[in-house]
């Protein structure tokens, strides 16, 4: 079992340590990655290391606390399952323009393909592989919004990607702005859009060092980031993921006041329990999507997606060499991994009772398990040019593409295709 040191990594020209309580310092080591399309040197960013574990023998408890989070009642748990080898060739290759740069990891020299070459086998039923004309059938007339980070975005690029196979899209931005693009595909008359929202709620950056260089954001937590509130309503699909970026140093107000921080090393404030910020920014988010009263569409909440450093911090060598995915039993989720997920978990299971009620539909893209096993799917160096001066040289957090994240994809058709093409106006589709 792998542990990593219990520093608090921050970046900059000079090491910076924080002293943090010993319980959690072996499950969080922090690093800064490159959340934004800006190139890496000039944006240092924040996300995590990681905490799962290698090589270690399955549980032996019969309970698995991940399924009963997820309370699977469907009669195969898609989201459960393994990696298998699959003879195919990618969706598509380094030539599709919707990757961005820092995910493109063939053009930039990654030289092996095999992590492009598995497929996700659920235990007990198949995984259909993308079927793009289905998918923008189900969609026609309809929108998607992503809303979250960079990983999030590493999403909507591969859907697009997907979907250029059979079609074509035009730019239709409203704002010129890369955190808020619109691709727009006029032959099925489908919108796609990304609303950038790093923390699901209302963030400002008080000071862009802060108390460990990595910046200090003041998080107000019971209010949603009204840069995607006051746009969702159009929206009949709404993928909401966030995670990396709460490993930064934050203040927590609630209700106008300061009610805590994390990292923040100051006494004006007390640090709260871990998680607790992830877990009030879901369910702000969510609350807003029960409390918007022309809201028809579906949630889906698109869960934590864990990185994979190994031997070192993100700053201190640490890497994602791995050349194929775990199987199930070398890795398992837990530790912080493990209490993002159940943070998010909780939220979403509670929002969605809610949400019966009032007629919002929250449905559940779990990611983590699969994505927990594939520390072969990250650009590592291959994010960027070999000789490039960036922050975070080797990104263990993002995902090649094309590569595992494709899957997310096919997991967000069998979605889609459950909820029998409604539409936000209630309108059912033709096409099921
Ligand atoms: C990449 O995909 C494009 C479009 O499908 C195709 O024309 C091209 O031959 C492919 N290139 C490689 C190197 O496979
Ligand atoms: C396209 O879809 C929107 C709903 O997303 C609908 O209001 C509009 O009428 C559709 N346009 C056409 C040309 O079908
Ligand atoms: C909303 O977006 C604008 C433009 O990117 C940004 O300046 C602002 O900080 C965002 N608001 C929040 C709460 O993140
Ligand atoms: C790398 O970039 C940083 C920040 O832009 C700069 O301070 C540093 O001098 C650069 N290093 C090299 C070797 O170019």
């Amino acid at each position: 079992m792998k542990t990593y040191s219990p520093e608090l990594q921050i970046s900059g020209s000079r090491p910076f340590f924080l002293q943090i309580t010993p319980k959690f310092v072996l499950l969080f080591s922090i690093i800064f990655l490159f959340l934004t399309i800006i190139p890496l040197h000039v944006f240092p960013l924040l996300a995590t290391s990681l905490s799962w574990s290698s090589l270690i023998p399955s549980s032996s408890s019969n309970i698995d606390p991940i399924a009963a989070l997820r309370g699977t009642k469907e009669s195969c748990d898609i989201f459960k399952g393994e990696w298998v080898p699959n003879p195919h060739t990618p969706y598509y290759n380094e030539t599709c323009w919707a990757i961005q740069e820092h995910q493109n990891c063939i053009k930039f020299g990654r030289p092996d393909t095999g992590f492009m070459k598995w497929r996700w086998r659920p235990d007990g039923c198949e995984l259909p592989a993308f079927n793009p004309v289905q998918f923008l059938e189900l969609m026609r007339g309809k929108s998607l919004a992503f809303v979250g980070d960079s990983v999030g975005r590493n999403q909507m690029q591969s859907l697009i990607c997907l979907l250029l196979k059979v079609s074509y899209s035009v730019d239709a931005s409203i704002i010129q702005d890369e955190k808020f693009r619109r691709f727009y595909f006029p032959d099925y008359n489908f919108t796609v859009a990304t609303f950038w929202s790093p923390f699901l709620v209302r963030a400002k950056e008080a000071d862009p060092n802060g108390p460990t260089l990595s910046g200090l954001f003041n998080l107000y937590l019971d209010e949603a980031d009204a840069n995607w509130t006051t746009k969702i309503t159009e929206f009949d699909y709404v993928i909401v993921s966030v995670g990396h970026w709460f490993f930064r140093p934050a203040m927590f107000y609630e209700n106008h006041r300061i009610v805590g921080c994390q990292y923040c090393r100051t006494s004006i404030a007390t640090d709260l329990p871990k998680y607790y910020g992830y877990r009030m920014a879901f369910r702000t988010a969510f609350r807003a999507f029960n409390s918007l009263a022309d809201f028809k569409g579906a949630v889906i909440l698109r869960t934590f997606a864990p990185a994979h450093f190994e031997n070192g911090l993100w700053n201190q060598g640490g890497d994602c060499m791995r050349r194929r995915p775990f199987r199930r039993d070398e890795a398992r989720l837990e530790g912080m991994n493990f209490e993002m997920y159940k943070a998010q978990m909780e939220e979403f299971n509670a929002a969605a009772a809610k949400g019966r009620k009032k007629g919002v539909r929250f449905r559940l893209l779990d990611a983590t398990e699969a994505m927990l096993l594939r520390p072969d799917g990250h650009p590592s160096r291959y994010g960027h040019p070999p000789n490039a001066n960036v922050t975070l040289y080797n990104d263990c957090v993002h995902w090649c593409l094309p590569g595992p994240i494709d899957t997310w994809n096919e997991f967000l058709l069998h979605i889609v295709k459950s909820e029998g093409g409604r539409s936000a106006t209630g309108r059912q589709s033709p096409i099921r």
